[in-house]
């Protein structure tokens, strides 16, 4: 399967939102990664549910959410009706995890856990047959532009031995400090999907950027 490039609209001008989603639908990307934040799990608030109706009524890509909210449960049915392709819950905001992972497939969506930094892969030991995608997070959740952290790799290559291991169909998702410095290394040690924000919205032009990308993460 060819490696996928999902742009952050966390790094996106909110105020021509709608002129930067057809930007991602013209270009090379394959999704649209949706960071919401609640200030309570994370020390942040990005957007909520008006702005991923928004969103969704342009995006003509799968549209990947990545909640970083305590209690998701309470939202599972609410981001599907808002045409989440994707669902993303943080390991560390889910006391029943497997539970949370069988309500989001009951809603028609692929599941996904990101873990922190700090998480260890062996956690999903237990549930990785049953996980859609991991994102591993490559900085602290809560910001975009912050420096990629080194230790990534490491926990990539993990990662995929234990994938490959109970024979799950998972894809790893790398999120947060993305670039052409690490996309190669990434995908080489076994990352499906590279999630860019800033990298792709503070370049010049951000259309030969994704190329440029992808090209690299599919080289
Ligand atoms: C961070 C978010 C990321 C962020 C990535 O909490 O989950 O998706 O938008 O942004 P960059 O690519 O700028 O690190
Ligand atoms: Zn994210």
């Amino acid at each position: 399967m060819s490696k996928l490039i999902a742009p952050s609209i966390l790094a996106a001008d909110f105020a021509n939102l709608q002129r930067d989603i057809e930007m991602v639908n013209k270009s090379d990307a394959d999704w649209f990664h949706i960071d919401i934040m609640d200030g309570v799990f994370v020390p942040n608030i990005s957007f909520g549910m008006p702005v991923l109706d928004a969103i969704s009524k342009h995006a003509n890509k799968t549209i990947d959410v990545h909640l970083m909210i305590v209690d998701p449960d309470r939202y599972i049915k609410t981001f599907a009706a808002l045409g989440s392709n994707v669902l993303t819950v943080h390991y560390e905001a889910c006391t029943h995890l497997h539970r949370t992972l069988q309500a989001i497939k009951a809603e028609g969506m692929k599941a996904g856990v990101a873990l922190n930094p700090h998480t260890n892969i062996n956690l999903l030991e237990d549930t990785i047959t049953d996980i859609d995608l991991v994102c591993l997070m490559s900085v602290n959740p809560g910001f975009g532009g912050q420096s990629f952290i080194e230790n990534t790799y490491s926990k990539v290559e993990q990662l995929k031995e234990l994938i490959t291991r109970k024979s799950a169909s998972t894809l790893i998702e790398i999120d947060g400090g993305v670039t052409n410095k690490n996309a190669k290394q990434l995908v080489d040690a076994g990352a499906d999907v590279l999630v860019a924000g800033s990298y792709v919205f503070k370049s010049t032009n951000q259309m030969d950027t994704i190329k440029n990308l992808k090209a690299l993460a599919n080289s």
